[in-house]
């Protein structure tokens, strides 16, 4: 049986870490900042907000909450925007997608600082992260990198599968992997031989988007599984891209779903906030 990768609790030391240097830095008279900016009134959307702003309130963050209406227009954001990037007591700024479809995201995007851009979905931001100079790394693949890290795994010389080729979780992640010296291969829809490749790797991430995808004939014995996958099946419960049952019995380390890598999104979020305003007022 597996060892469960418990993302809680990991979640959970990080926003204290987060925590105990946000107090430090209030002896310097210094919060940091995060603004918050919804449009439109997408539920899903609304509760990742309210956890966003939950977890500021857990670190000592102050977060500034922008809920704007649906038929808010792009020129009115992006002014939103350009006041926020203006204002030296804001450090990072987030903009919940997916936006209306009338708000083009990708402009949206490149309006915002790369220095507050605490998603890091900026291409600067991106670029950086490709040439491993990352300082705001994108949320969910440097979580992955954390949970695998904090359960003692060394990632240096293994061989490192990710399934899924997104910009915000696929590539990423495989950047991050290549930077801790990791032999990084990646599958998406089009790779012949996926069960096979699958099956040799040491650490496997899964971000594909289908439910229960990786079964255990594609995992190798003992090998580290990180599960990426949010997908909500037809009883209402959540599972992840991998078959959790059967995949337990032969991995090594593997993340739940729930409980996994999804609460390490806000804690890596927590993290670039506190990274952002210590660079935007030079302190290392
Ligand atoms: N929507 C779903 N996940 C995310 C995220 O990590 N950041 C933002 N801004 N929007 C999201």
């Amino acid at each position: 049986m597996a060892n469960i990768i418990d993302g809680k609790l990991i979640s959970t030391q990080i926003k204290d870490e987060v925590r105990a240097e946000v107090e430090t830095l209030s002896e310097k008279g210094i919060q940091p900042c995060l603004a918050v900016v919804l449009v439109g009134d997408d539920p899903a959307s609304a509760v990742y907000v309210r956890n966003k702003k939950k977890a500021c309130e857990y670190c000592g963050i102050k977060s500034l909450s922008y809920e704007l209406p649906d038929q808010t227009t792009e020129a009115e954001l992006l002014e939103l925007i350009d006041t926020l990037n203006a204002d030296p007591s804001c450090h990072g700024i987030l903009v919940q997608l997916p936006l209306p479809k009338h708000i083009d995201e990708e402009k949206v995007l490149l309006r915002i600082l790369p220095q507050k851009d605490v998603d890091g979905f900026h291409p600067y931001n991106v670029g950086l992260l490709s040439i491993g100079n990352a300082v705001l790394k994108s949320c969910t693949p440097a979580g992955c990198i954390e949970l695998i890290k904090r359960s003692g795994v060394d990632i240096a010389g293994k061989n490192c599968v990710v399934v899924g080729r997104s910009n915000i979780v696929g590539k990423p992640v495989g950047m991050l992997l290549m930077a801790e010296n990791g032999t990084v291969t990646t599958c998406h829809s089009k790779t012949k031989n996926m069960s096979e490749i699958c099956s040799k790797a040491d650490i496997l991430v899964a971000a594909i988007g289908k439910p229960k995808f990786i079964t255990a004939d594609m995992v190798k014995e003992g090998a580290v599984v990180i599960d990426v996958g949010i997908n909500r099946q037809e009883n209402g419960k959540l599972c992840g891209d991998v078959d959790f049952d059967s995949v337990e019995k032969k991995a090594g380390y593997i993340t739940p779903v729930p409980g996994g890598v999804g609460p390490m999104t806000i804690a890596m979020l927590m993290k670039n906030c506190l990274t952002a305003c210590k660079a935007i007022n030079n302190i290392n």
